[in-house]
């Protein structure tokens, strides 16, 4: 069966394709290259020995993404990862974001309305929920105003999905919402690699233990939480790629319950931000050199993930702990430095 990944170039996405061609399925990838590279092909295919066919085609160009849909009339399924993704940079420029994530979703949704049975993953994030009234956080859990442009489209694109389903009964959909994608492939053949200056906290360690940042900021310890610094809930990015891939199967054999069903992908358990990088020192043998600074505007104070729908009814859960998420992504640091 052939499945379409958009931005199957990126982080997550290179990981998911890893994933689906373990579990037998032809990959396709559309990525404009925008924050990725071709490069990543070798990587995956030194993985599995199976290098996917790769289309640069930017998703806002209507008519080749029409032209894709008809050449590849046999895609079974999608799974949309392309879009930005910087919630500091989606507030300096928002109508990119508009522009990129909804546009771009909005022309899929009308190609996957013309198929006579539609399959589609959407990587949503656990940002449409803000700062949640209470922990852990279910899929029932109210979606509060988005904090930045970026949180925006993904409740909007969730929207988007959801109506279309509701006028399109061939067409399933599931949401996924992410909580904090960490860590790289046991190979190290693929990883995170974040453009600039890193805005997420483990790529940042990383290349602060690599000698590339001078100190990593840590935002803020006067939070409510036990040693005053923010807790997310930190997830291995193969675990989450192994989500997808169960997620899409669930569709392939409609297994699904409703035509647009919404899951959260986390561990369960909140890390701190002084944990982390305990773990990081823990696992790398190596004090890390941080300081801590004034708060991040926009940061909430807590967020980790109810698990038990994803448990029960896609009969996944993460089995990669905080060490080895660190672990990968710091053996991952140093090989890409390395080179
Ligand atoms: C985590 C914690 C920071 C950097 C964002 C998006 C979310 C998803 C994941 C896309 C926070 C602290 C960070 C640093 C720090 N992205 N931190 N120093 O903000 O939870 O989530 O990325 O889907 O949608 O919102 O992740 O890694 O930026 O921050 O102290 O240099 O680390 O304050 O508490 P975040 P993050």
């Amino acid at each position: 069966m052939k499945i379409l990944v958009t931005g199957g170039l990126g982080f997550i996405g290179s990981h998911t394709v890893v994933e689906l061609q373990n579990e037998g399925y032809e990959v396709v990838i559309i990525d404009n290259c925008s924050n990725s590279s071709e490069d990543v092909l070798v990587g995956i295919e030194n993985i599995t020995g199976k290098k996917p066919f790769f289309e640069k085609i930017d998703l806002r160009d209507r008519k080749k993404v029409n032209d894709f849909f008809k050449k590849h009339s046999d895609v079974a399924g999608v799974i949309h990862f392309a879009a930005s993704k910087a919630v500091g940079e989606s507030v300096k420029i928002p109508l990119t974001y508009y522009e990129n994530n909804i546009g771009t979703l909005v022309y899929l949704l009308q190609e996957l309305q013309e198929k006579d049975d539609a399959n589609f993953i959407f990587s949503s994030s656990c940002t449409v929920y803000g700062q949640a009234d209470e922990l852990p956080i279910t899929e029932n859990a109210p979606v509060k105003t988005a904090e930045s442009p970026y949180g925006n489209t993904k409740q909007i694109g969730e929207e988007i999905i959801r109506d279309t389903c509701k006028v399109t009964p061939k067409l399933k959909a599931i949401a996924l919402r992410y909580f904090n994608p960490i860590g790289a492939h046991k190979s190290t053949e693929i990883g995170e690699l974040p453009l600039g200056v890193p805005q997420n906290l483990v790529p940042f360690i990383t290349q602060t233990a690599m000698g590339l940042r001078d100190k990593l900021s840590v935002f803020g310890d006067d939070y409510d939480t036990p040693d005053g610094t923010c807790i997310r809930d930190y997830i291995h990015v193969v675990d989450l790629a192994k989500a997808h891939v169960i997620a899409l199967t669930r569709l392939l054999k409609n297994k699904n319950k409703e035509n647009y069903e919404v899951f959260n992908l986390g561990t369960g358990t909140g890390s701190s931000v002084l944990e982390v990088i305990k773990s990081f020192e823990k696992v790398s043998e190596q004090s890390l050199n941080y300081a801590i600074v004034d708060r991040r505007e926009g940061d909430i104070t807590a967020a980790y993930a109810d698990t038990t729908l994803a448990n029960d009814e896609l009969g996944w859960k993460a089995e990669l702990d905080l060490d080895e998420a660190m672990r990968t992504a710091w053996k991952w640091e140093q090989k890409v430095r390395n080179k």
